[in-house]
């Protein structure tokens, strides 16, 4: 898993200082981006085949991979953070998580640009790098710095989501994040950055490896409806676990089903 993603990081950050030349050229980023999205999932895929040729793999851009086994499986996005990349902004990641019997066990998020790797593995506690980090330790929903993101262009529930983030800006003193690489801003809880944040419409790459990482860092992971802790996993609230019960009362209110 850390072979697999040191080895794709190299070609992102390649990619990354062509998209910043490509910036401001007169031709733009264009298609290159999905072309760069392809190929470090294409290296990914390699390595992790390479060293465990029997185990599933669920990527965003390639789909299934040895269907058949779900008990070993691979979560990756290889890119996290698309728009980023393809504006030059420097926040996205390689995400990949490990699900044993549908239970996530070990999680990685490599930001390459800060050249931060978090990973964490069940009951081994959670890592920044070398170091092993912690939620933060805040109290009170008023003094918490919460991430957020969306909506999707497409989503249904726009107004919905527009109002969540209205509710929650009337009540914290810091104005919410939105920092547009769902892998990212739970790695940001994990590591006590953010004391909380929240999504909905997710996809289950999005956020497969940082769901193990949070609660091995000491935070607490929670899910809008039963459903979402399905396969799915889509509408997802993580928090320093000591503002959850003020964070989602506040946000299970706001949507009675979707
Ligand atoms: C997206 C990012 C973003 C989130 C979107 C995701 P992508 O992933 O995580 O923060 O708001 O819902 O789809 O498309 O960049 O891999
Ligand atoms: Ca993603
Ligand atoms: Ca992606």
């Amino acid at each position: 898993m850390y072979k697999a993603c040191m080895k794709a990081s190299k070609s992102l950050i390649r990619d990354f200082g062509e998209i910043e030349k490509l910036q401001v050229s007169s031709k733009g980023p264009g298609d290159f981006v999905s072309s760069s999205d392809k190929k470090t999932e294409k290296i990914i895929i390699e390595e992790l085949l390479k060293a465990y040729p029997d185990y599933g793999i669920l990527s965003e851009e390639a789909g299934l991979i040895n269907e058949k086994n779900n008990n070993n499986r691979w979560i990756v996005d290889p890119i996290d953070g698309t728009s980023n990349f393809l504006n030059g902004i420097p926040q996205f990641a390689i995400s990949i998580g490990y699900e044993e019997e549908k239970q996530i066990k070990n999680g990685l998020i490599y930001d390459p640009i800060k050249n931060e790797l978090f990973f964490a593995e069940i009951g081994c506690g959670a890592f920044l790098n070398n170091s092993r980090i912690r939620v933060s330790k805040k109290k009170s929903l008023k003094n918490s710095l919460i991430g957020t993101g969306g909506p999707r262009s497409t989503s249904k529930i726009k107004n919905e989501i527009f109002k969540e983030f209205v509710k929650v800006s009337n009540v914290v003193d810091i104005p919410l994040r939105k920092y547009g690489s769902a892998s990212l801003d739970l790695a940001n809880v994990a590591c006590g950055r953010f004391d909380g944040y929240w999504q909905r419409e997710l996809n289950y790459w999005d956020i497969a490896a940082g769901i193990v990482i949070v609660k091995e860092a000491g935070g607490f992971i929670d899910y809008f409806n039963d459903e979402d802790n399905g396969s799915k996993k889509r509408n997802l609230i993580a928090s320093n676990s000591l503002i959850h019960e003020e964070l989602i009362k506040m946000l299970k209110k706001n949507i009675e089903k979707n």
